[in-house]
């Protein structure tokens, strides 16, 4: 038991879960940022500020999601080489078309 009178057992697959969706804002929140830099053609201005936005908006829910495993009183995942092995998303080159950066 802890603080919250939660059992530890029943904490840490939260904490697991919290801490995957640690590491998939962090590749999401670099492949944006990645995107926002590279994006080139006729679609650049809007997707280069759409890109801006969104990864502006994961920012904020990176350190919320964070904090809340403060909360928890587990500490969260902070290394990248930790985020890249265990994201459901992938980076990808920033080689590539506006259209495929969006897909
Ligand atoms: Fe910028």
């Amino acid at each position: 038991m802890n603080y919250l009178n939660m059992k530890d057992e029943k904490l840490m697959p939260v904490v697991v879960e919290l801490n995957t969706l640690l590491a998939n804002y962090h590749i999401y929140y670099q492949k944006l940022r990645n995107f926002h830099w590279n994006v080139l053609g006729e679609n650049f201005f809007d997707l280069h500020n759409k890109f801006e936005e969104l990864y502006t908006d994961v920012r904020t829910k990176i350190d919320e999601t964070a904090e809340r495993i403060l909360t928890l009183r587990y500490h969260p995942m902070s290394k990248l080489s930790d985020y890249l092995e265990i994201s459901e998303i992938k980076e990808v080159s920033p080689l590539q078309s506006d259209r495929d950066m969006v897909l």
